[in-house]
């Protein structure tokens, strides 16, 4: 009888523990503290909100932060996290400073996932999901390629581009430059394709630094395009604008807007994160294309992850892949890899997949009827 109390006991105690996530049985909720980059990037302001929403779907309590592209601010954020009892932490990152967060958390066995940026310089921590940042770059190339007609283009009648990418802390903005650059380059070594303004080949490269734009700030690209406009692009037309993202690509086209040269030609510009006014402007005929990724599709992926590894239970996320064989580069930190889960970026123009992120319930009932 004893011996059966015991036993009792101890699968209690056990289911406890497994359920020490989840936590509706016990009534008290565990703590999942949410970290986000930035607001002046729309699609954190959703990312952090579908999170919190996740989170609570599940049963624990979400609190989440926006560091306004400021590291310390963001180190703040998570030490709070953690001081309130964080049991799991997912983090999009400022940047790679946030080691030393993660090494709090890795203190406080608390669980760490990088959250659509990669957390470089440590891989002290265990899972990483994110969208498939190369296809995302390799997208916006062929949105060009198909935006300049360029298999028909000849080196006699060239088409003009110029480049910008991502914050030189992103890694990302590596893999956005970097899958574009492979669908661009065949065309530029043609001569089909000029660049005008700092041409890297490869992220790798100190031009790379002329084109990148730190932490996504808009009027840093809008300065820079407005520059290149009486520079290096006065006596051509430009063609094109390889726009990392959604809120770059809009700063570089306000920019030509205010030059009566692109009245009525603004050149064909990519972008990313099918953020409203990009849409708006897709629609209207200005922006080119987007690529949409499905937020709210990585937030649940990102929270059943987190509910699965607190809950120790066998990993299992739907409709993500494992990253391997060659997007392998994407799981790796510097020092080491992270088990990486991609999820699949959709390529968005006026005349293709346009509605995707609408019919993906992607916007609000008002925005939404706007774009229909
Ligand atoms: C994200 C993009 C976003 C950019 C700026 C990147 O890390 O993947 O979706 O546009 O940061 O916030």
């Amino acid at each position: 009888m004893k011996k059966l109390f015991a036993v009792s006991l101890m699968i209690l105690l056990v289911a406890g523990m497994l359920f020490a996530g989840g936590n509706r049985a016990s009534g008290t909720t565990a703590v999942i503290g949410i970290a986000m980059p930035e607001t002046h990037v729309e699609r954190w302001v959703k990312d952090g909100n579908q999170l919190k929403s996740e989170a609570e779907k599940r049963g624990y309590t979400g609190l989440v932060q926006w560091a306004n592209a400021d590291q310390p601010t963001q180190n703040q954020q998570i030490e709070g996290f953690l001081t309130q009892g964080a049991r799991a932490l997912i983090i999009g990152s400022v940047n790679d400073g946030v080691g030393a967060a993660v090494a709090s958390a890795k203190r406080e066995n608390a669980i760490v996932i990088a959250y659509d940026r990669i957390i470089q310089g440590t891989h002290e921590y265990g899972y990483y999901i994110t969208f498939n940042n190369y296809k995302v770059g390799t997208l916006q190339g062929q949105s060009i390629v198909e935006g300049l007609n360029l298999n028909t283009a000849t080196a006699a009648a060239p088409k003009y581009i110029t480049l910008f990418a991502g914050s030189p802390t992103d890694a990302n903005a590596n893999f956005f430059f970097q899958g574009a650059m492979d669908v661009l380059l065949p065309y530029i070594d043609r001569g089909v394709l000029n660049v005008v303004g700092p041409f890297p080949r490869h992220y790798t490269e100190a031009a790379f630094q002329q084109i990148a734009t730190e932490n996504w700030q808009a009027p840093i690209a809008k300065a820079r395009m407005e520059g290149l406009l009486i520079g290096a692009a006065a006596n051509v037309t430009l063609d094109a604008i390889l726009a990392p993202n959604d809120t770059l690509a809009i700063a570089t086209l306000e920019a030509c807007k205010a030059d009566a040269k692109y009245a009525g030609r603004l050149p064909i510009t990519s972008g990313q994160d099918a953020q409203f006014s990009s849409m708006m402007s897709i629609k209207n005929g200005e922006q080119y294309s987007t690529v949409f990724k499905d937020t709210a599709k990585l937030a649940e992926a990102a929270m059943l992850l987190a509910d699965q590894l607190l809950k120790g239970q066998p990993v299992n996320i739907p409709g993500a892949v494992l990253a391997a064989g060659d997007l392998t580069q994407i799981a790796y930190t510097g020092t080491g890899y992270v088990t990486t889960y991609l999820l699949d970026p959709v390529l968005v123009t006026r005349n293709s997949n346009f509605l995707a992120p609408v019919n993906a319930g992607f916007y609000p009932a008002n925005e939404a009827n706007q774009l229909r």
